[in-house]
């Protein structure tokens, strides 16, 4: 198990940019899949968890071509995936396999999904349900809640579906097997995820509403191939977002960054902890707002952070943590259950780590109370195997006291290849 030690820093600096998003990622390859004609997408994340989504589709009998710049998708059609002739392995990835989940739902063969071990405790219920619903017949471990999954996919009927959480795999799950439903399919949550699916189905064509309430998308409709252009993950930008804000002398520029509304609430949070953020030069690349994104050294205060800006920042919590574990006073996190079934329990995972660290959590069942502290001791933390909890961490040593050494750090891959040399290229000793 690999791990890395790294130093204190004495200001972050420079002009960067980050991999491409992944969740955009994923859904280029899985509608240029489905499209008729050649999909190409430039920015593509190669992380683990996107090569995942890859080679299943390529399991499938698409033909995907990668020249290291570009990669071209030759789509088959809405029907013409083939059977797999294995399991198709997802990985560590959840939005591959809840969204290919609810693909597979529509399609007359035959497919097994899993995933690592981290991956086949992660529930999969809230997908099975809805995808049971309109028609599949999906079986698992633990009474179908668990991967690995069999699907006997075929003849979808359209549903209303009310989600109970407010999730972008459960809605774009659905999604995509309403793409194969007779019918209008529905789906509605509580608060609004992230809204990828809904901005790709509209650029490849399909015949989809958006309303105040949810999406309804129907049924039958050939998608068309498109130029896709990626933008760069606004969830790993945080973490340099959040490395300049709490580092003194800081000031980086991170350029082309996904900025939609629904990924923005870290932005949102930040500001209101006092962090000096701006967005520039703010445009429309495939659909998707972009901006780049200008960060300097800050003083930070807590906040109490609850409601609706908690599914617009959900993958940032690891590195709001790390700003509030600096800032002053008491940070309150509620309304954030959703963390507990992440890639681990990231509010114990946070809470055990900063104790560790020498900052006071309390945690509560759906979030935590961070009482900041201007002293972080160094040691040695974990990331119990989750990208962003290893990626947070590594940030917080830029502060502390003395060297923290972060173990378990081969997650890192499946996000964010190339955070560790980005990391250590804007950081000045
Ligand atoms: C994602 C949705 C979110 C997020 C995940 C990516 C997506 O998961 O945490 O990293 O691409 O749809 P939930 O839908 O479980 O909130």
């Amino acid at each position: 198990m690999n791990s890395i030690t790294i130093q204190p820093a004495a200001a972050v600096r420079g002009v960067i940019t980050v991999p491409g998003d992944k969740s955009i990622s994923h859904r280029s390859i899985m509608l240029g899949a489905i499209a008729n004609g050649i999909t190409t997408v430039r920015g593509f994340l190669r992380g683990e968890d996107n090569m995942s989504t890859m080679h299943a589709f390529r399991a499938m009998g698409v033909d995907i071509d990668d020249d290291g710049e570009t990669i071209r998708i030759t789509g088959r059609g809405l029907h013409g995936l083939k059977e797999p002739g294995d399991i198709l392995d997802c990985g560590n990835s959840g939005t591959t396999i809840r969204l290919i989940t609810g693909l597979l739902s529509g399609q007359s063969f035959f497919s097994v999904v899993t995933g690592d071990k981290y991956l086949r405790k992660r529930p999969m219920k809230r997908v099975v349900e809805p995808l049971s619903r309109m028609g599949a017949r999906i079986s698992g471990r633990n009474d179908g809640t668990l991967a690995p999954l069999a699907i006997n996919g075929g003849f979808l009927k359209g549903v209303e579906y009310q989600s109970p959480v407010s999730s972008a795999q459960i809605k774009s799950s659905i999604m995509l097997a309403g793409l194969y439903a007779d019918g209008e399919t529905r789906v509605s949550e509580p608060s609004l995820s992230r809204d990828h699916s809904e901005r790709m189905f509209r650029h490849f064509g399909a015949s989809l509403d958006v309303h105040s309430d949810g999406v309804a998308v129907r049924g039958g409709f050939e998608l068309t191939a498109r130029e896709v252009t990626v933008p760069g993950d606004i969830s790993s930008a945080a973490f340099f977002i959040v490395a300049a804000l709490i580092t003194p002398d800081s000031e980086l520029l991170i350029r082309n960054v996904g900025v939609n509304r629904s990924r923005t609430g870290v932005i949102d949070i930040l500001l209101a902890m006092g962090g000096d953020i701006q967005l520039q030069d703010e445009r429309e690349v495939s659909g998707e707002p972009v901006a780049d994104i200008l960060v300097r050294s800050s003083r930070l205060k807590g906040i109490a952070i609850s409601g609706s800006v908690v599914p617009r920042a959900i993958d940032e919590f690891p590195a709001i943590c790390i700003a509030a574990a600096r800032a002053e006073g008491v940070t309150s996190v509620r309304d954030a259950r959703e963390l507990r079934v992440k890639e681990t329990d990231r509010i114990t995972a946070m809470a055990n780590n900063l104790r560790k660290l020498g900052i006071t959590v309390t945690e509560t069942e759906d979030g935590m109370d961070i009482t900041g502290s201007e002293r972080l001791l160094g040691g040695t933390v974990d990331s119990c195997g989750d990208h962003r909890i290893a990626m947070s961490l590594s940030v917080a040593a830029l502060v502390a006291s003395g060297a923290i050494m972060v173990t378990d750090i081969g997650c890192v891959a499946t996000s964010f290849p190339t955070f560790f040399p980005l990391l250590e290229k804007v950081s000045s000793k």
